[in-house]
């Protein structure tokens, strides 16, 4: 009889402890970040969303990410089940335990792989390298003006992809009943005979017409797949554009492919490449980037110089940069620009990308060289008496100042050139 008050202390104890565990279970709508309004679709979504960004195979040795991919199964089993969200609306974490255990005399969960596999196909594992089946990769490829490889980018991007079907969860079925196909037994073939000759037969292997060599059969299929278990839909992902990365890099999405629930998704890869510049779109009016070339780190861009600017100097030009920055050119008067003379203007060309070290710490970017090439343009025609005033001015110093090109580069000469 004495032992009564500590049994009965061991069990406040103990409900003390699964109050306070219960307490520590999150809301399914707000671990799901989802309002209690949330209709069947946003509730799918939002378990597809959640259970990949935790996945125990994305998140090595992080317990705390296994244990919310374990919930976030838990909240989608309760939320999708009208009658276990209604039990769970109106009695909460508690309620909803006190009806699983009335139910399944002792409750415990499905295998929450189980249900990531009717979601993304395979054994609810991404299996690299294991013995999986695997899906092919998938290529897909963007267009990037160079600016955005300049300035670096974040850019959402959209994809239609093979899905698995949300409504049907991958079975096909409307009521989620697949039946072994009668014909082939499951097997998805069936064997025939025919007869080549009297008496003598061939047997052939044949797919079954029964299930289509499925080896299942669905009495009533899923209105939004129509039993194929697969849908095409567009797929919206973020690409990141690292300041710097050369065209042609390839960004992989593990296991974004084409889904089935016959194999894992293989890995989409996204190329990056340089859009051809477009003159006359807005973008222009902001930078010049529509005149820059890039060449690995470097960039490279073609100045126009009239016939007096390049001789006489005395000029300036302001290139608006690809941020929008200016660099400025210039020459004091009398220095001369010769045509296809090329500058070298340090740390003016493009990020240097470090691959791997995105977050690593540099004394202000690095950059590459731009070079500037100039061209030089002459005058097509001269008013008369323009023409005379500089043949007149030529005469006169050519005849004091002009040096034979011919014999200064060494060359035979046969009829004089001259430098004026
Ligand atoms: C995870 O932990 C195991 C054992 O502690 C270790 O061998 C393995 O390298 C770890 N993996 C990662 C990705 O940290
Ligand atoms: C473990 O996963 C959680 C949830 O995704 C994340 O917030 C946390 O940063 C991860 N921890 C480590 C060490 O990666
Ligand atoms: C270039 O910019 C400088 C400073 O903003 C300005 O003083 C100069 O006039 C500009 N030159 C030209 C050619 O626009
Ligand atoms: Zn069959
Ligand atoms: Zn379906």
């Amino acid at each position: 009889m004495f032992l009564l008050p500590s049994l009965v202390s061991t069990l406040t104890v103990l409900l003390l402890l699964s109050t306070l565990l219960l307490a520590a279970t999150e809301d399914y709508y707000n671990l799901l970040g989802l309002s209690k309004t949330a209709s069947d679709r946003e509730i799918k979504r939002a378990y597809r969303t959640l259970s990949k960004k935790y996945h125990p195979d994305k998140n090595p040795n992080n317990s705390s990410a296994h244990a919310k991919f374990v919930e976030v199964a838990e909240a989608y089993e309760a939320l999708s089940d009208s009658n276990l969200r209604k039990i769970y609306d109106q009695y909460g974490h508690e309620g909803l335990k006190q009806h699983q255990q009335g139910q399944r005399g002792g409750g415990g969960h499905h295998d929450p792989f189980d249900l990531f596999s009717r979601f993304f196909g395979g054994g609810g594992h991404f299996g690299h390298g294991g013995g999986q089946r695997r899906g092919p990769d998938m290529e897909v490829r963007m267009q990037l003006p160079l600016k955005d490889f300049y300035n670096g980018r974040e850019t959402e991007f959209t994809v239609e992809k093979q899905q698995i079907c949300e409504d049907c969860e991958g079975s096909g079925s409307a009521d989620g009943v697949v039946e072994t196909c009668q014909k082939c037994g499951g097997r998805g073939a069936v064997i025939q005979k025919h007869m080549l000759a009297p008496g003598i037969f061939q047997q052939v292997q044949m797919q079954c017409d029964g299930c289509g060599g499925k080896g299942k059969s669905i009495k009533h299929a899923c209105p939004v797949c129509g039993g194929a278990r697969v849908v095409r839909r567009p797929v919206t992902l973020t690409a990141v554009i690292e300041k710097g990365m050369p065209k042609g890099t390839r960004l992989r999405f593990e296991n974004e492919a084409d889904e089935s629930p016959d194999y894992v998704a293989g890995d989409m890869v996204l190329t990056l490449q340089e859009q051809e510049p477009k003159l006359g779109e807005e973008e222009s009016a902001k930078t010049d980037g529509t005149f820059f070339r890039r060449k690995d780190n470097d960039l490279w861009w073609k100045e126009v110089l009239s016939l007096r600017e390049a001789w006489m100097g005395g000029w300036t030009r302001n290139l608006t940069h690809l941020d929008g920055h200016v660099v400025r050119l210039s020459r004091e008067r009398g220095q001369v620009v010769q045509p296809g003379q090329v500058d070298t203007v340090k740390g003016e060309g493009m990020p240097i990308y470090h691959e791997g070290h995105l977050h690593e710490h540099h004394d202000g970017d690095e950059f590459g060289k731009l070079y500037v090439e100039y061209m030089v343009v002459l005058p097509d025609q001269m008013e008369k008496p323009m023409e005379k005033d500089f043949w007149a001015l030529w005469e006169k110093w050519r005849l004091k100042k002009g040096i034979d090109l011919g014999k200064d580069s060494g060359r035979p000469s046969a009829a004089p050139h001259d430098e004026l």
